[in-house]
């Protein structure tokens, strides 16, 4: 089974948001031939790449294979793609796996006793792994063996088999979600951040190449500024405005011609799509910035709550145009600005407290007519 069938953002699947930081079946496609074959080809990260380095030079001065490595941040930002380059600079083979895909301990014990002396596993959604796999896993990670239980009942014997070493690498979006103990084997942890816009134009421009894409450097920075600061997303930004170039120009991408193909996909100058702003755009005109109920509000766009707390509110939340409050949803300053609605007579941080607000007491939400 391809680990990589499982979206793993919210949002993926059919009809993504050309925004989603998931993968769909056309970004898998074309991943792989995008994707950097070393650490000195990988754009950005410079603390988890400096890092990672060392452990990586010190296994192989040592001759010995690295402590387990795991990698953690959200999607599309090169989790998969380090672990790859992880192999490619111990020169070892890559056994791909995933969570998921892991059902039962002895899926596990099947996979870990085919390995051979230095492989790397990659356990990509580790956190999504079943409990008695992960709990043959610590053995694993630790002592390089494993109790292979044959027969049932009162009758069943464990079988201890010992195992090659391997560096296990494991990736995760929720860290969180990792039980301790299996945190604590991980000799090093990467924790990998969003990309600066001047990290993305350098992904876009080396993808553009290997795309055999024309684009100027205004034209990467338009693209980068709207990728959410996410690889996968300016990856795929840049083939839909490769496409528009192709149709409806000679090909040739410049600034003016990259933020004619995204207003296409309705993909704005900060990275919102159609949803985020229906949000901003509701939260503002019908509810003057807030405080609004989620459901409230989801109902204004005509979305379920879920979609809107787990696609849209993120994303306005990082990027500043959106705070959850006890009260409610409330639009920031930025979120006017951004739409270029002028707030009525109140502030846009209305649903700070204001002075009779803050003396009146026990009238929570008295301020709605
Ligand atoms: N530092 C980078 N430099 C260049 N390209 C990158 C970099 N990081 C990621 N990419 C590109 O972004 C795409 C997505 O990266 P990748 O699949 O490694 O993300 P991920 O973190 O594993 O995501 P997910 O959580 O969905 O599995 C790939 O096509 C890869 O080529
Ligand atoms: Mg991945």
């Amino acid at each position: 089974m391809n680990p990589y069938d499982e979206p793993s953002a919210p949002g993926a699947g059919p009809g993504l948001s050309p925004v989603s930081a998931g993968a769909d079946g056309e970004d898998r496609a074309v991943e792989a031939a995008l994707r950097p074959r070393d650490l000195d080809e990988f754009i950005g990260q410079e603390r988890v790449r400096e890092q990672l380095s060392l452990v990586l030079q010190a296994a192989r001065h040592r001759a010995a294979t690295p402590d387990h490595v795991l990698l953690s941040g959200p999607p599309g930002l090169g989790k998969t793609t380090l672990a790859m380059i992880i192999a490619a600079e111990l020169n070892a083979p890559i056994r791909i796996t995933s969570g998921p895909a892991i059902q039962h301990a002895g899926d596990l014990a099947a996979i870990l006793s085919s390995l051979t002396e230095g492989e790397v596993l990659f356990l990509d959604e580790i956190h999504r792994m079943s409990r008695p796999a992960e709990e043959m896993l610590y053995m694993a990670m630790e002592d390089f063996r494993v109790d292979v239980i044959v027969g049932k009942g009162p009758g069943a014997t464990a079988i201890p088999l010992e195992l090659p070493p391997f560096t296990l690498v494991g990736a995760t979006t929720r860290a969180g979600l990792l039980p301790p103990p299996l945190r604590d084997r991980f000799g090093f942890t990467g924790h990998m951040e969003f990309y600066a816009p001047a990290e993305l134009e350098r992904v876009i421009h080396r993808s553009a190449r290997l795309l055999d894409v024309q684009i100027d450097a205004d034209a990467a920075a338009e693209i980068a500024g709207r990728s959410r600061g996410t690889p996968r997303i300016a990856n795929r930004l840049l083939r839909r405005v490769r496409d528009y170039a192709q149709v409806r120009h000679d090909g040739l991408v410049n600034q003016e011609i990259a933020a004619a193909a995204l207003a296409v996909y309705e993909v704005d100058a900060r990275g919102l799509d159609r949803l985020d702003r229906a949000v901003l755009h509701a939260l503002l005109k019908l509810f003057g910035g807030g405080p609004v109920g989620l459901s409230t509000l989801a109902v204004a766009v005509g979305e379920e709550s879920e979609t809107v707390e787990e696609v849209a509110e993120p994303f306005l939340v990082r990027e500043g145009l959106l705070a959850r409050t006890p009260r409610g949803r409330i639009a920031t300053a930025a979120a006017w600005a951004h739409l270029g609605i002028t707030p009525p007579q109140a502030p846009p941080h209305a649903a700070l407290p204001t002075q009779q607000e803050l003396f009146r007491t026990g009238s929570e939400g008295g301020s709605e007519e």
